[in-house]
């Protein structure tokens, strides 16, 4: 996977693409990364991206040419892109579903904005629109770092045994069981038992009934769209009914 990023500041993101899973990855040539300076498509004297809105208000606005101009460059690329995403509060919201098609990209290019975002005419330029959440960032470089790590983690080849099961506990669709580890005593806060029963069977059973459990109290719309046996069906009927006489 290659990720193109542009952006005002391109040393911000490369620590990133050195260092743990990602500076392996990029070792082990499963991605690679173009770090672009938007600046170097400014095209005046001043080196200028931004101007004030239209219209009047706070702030400053990212010019379109010069975005537009990154967009010819990428198109370019061998390969090109497969995609062009704006990192944008108003975009679409990330989720492991849209993380899942991206990582079957071979090309990603991502534009980051600063200020208050990019002239509105750049939108028909671009292939998608994504926000990683609703808040406002200072930038679109955190949400770009988002799409890599979560895209990058699910590339073959980049987490190794030890760390790939994590990644079918969330294609569940619920939230992860809770996880322990030593020292079996905390403070008297006890690791579960069962944990230690060595029974396979039983640990696996116990760690649904905790994802089950945990999505119910935390994050209920999830379970709309699960994957759902009928014995979680009967499981979570159980749960609803201890919540109900509570
Ligand atoms: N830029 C600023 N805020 C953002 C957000 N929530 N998602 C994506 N890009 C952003």
């Amino acid at each position: 996977m290659l990720y193109t990023l542009y952006t005002l500041f391109p040393d911000l993101i490369l620590p990133w693409t050195q260092e743990a899973i990602i500076g392996r990855a990029v070792e082990a040539g499963l991605v690679s990364f173009n770090l672009r300076n938007l600046r170097e498509h400014a095209q005046n004297k001043w080196n200028r991206v931004d101007e004030s809105p239209y219209g009047g208000g706070a702030g400053m606005v990212l010019r379109v040419d010069v975005a537009a101009r990154a967009i010819s460059e990428a198109k370019a690329m061998e390969p090109a892109p497969d995609e062009i995403i704006l990192l944008s509060p108003a975009g679409e919201p990330f989720s492991q579903k849209i993380a899942e098609e991206l990582a079957q990209k071979q090309h990603l290019c991502m534009l980051c904005g600063r200020y208050e975002g990019f002239d509105a005419r750049l939108e028909p330029l671009v292939t998608r629109e994504i926000s990683i959440g609703d808040y406002v960032l200072m930038g679109g470089e955190i949400a770009a770092l988002t799409l890599i790590e979560a895209t990058a983690r699910l590339i073959p080849g980049v987490l190794g045994d030890q760390e790939s099961h994590q990644q079918d506990s969330f294609a569940t669709g619920l939230l992860d069981y809770p996880e322990y580890t030593r020292p079996p005593d905390f403070e008297g806060n006890i690791v579960p038992e069962i944990l230690a029963s060595g029974h396979h069977a039983k640990v696996k059973q116990w760690r649904r009934e905790k994802a089950l459990e945990r999505t119910f109290l935390r994050r209920p719309d999830l379970l709309e769209t699960a994957a759902l046996s009928s014995q979680d069906l009967k499981f979570l009927e159980t749960l609803k009914k201890v919540k109900a006489e509570s």
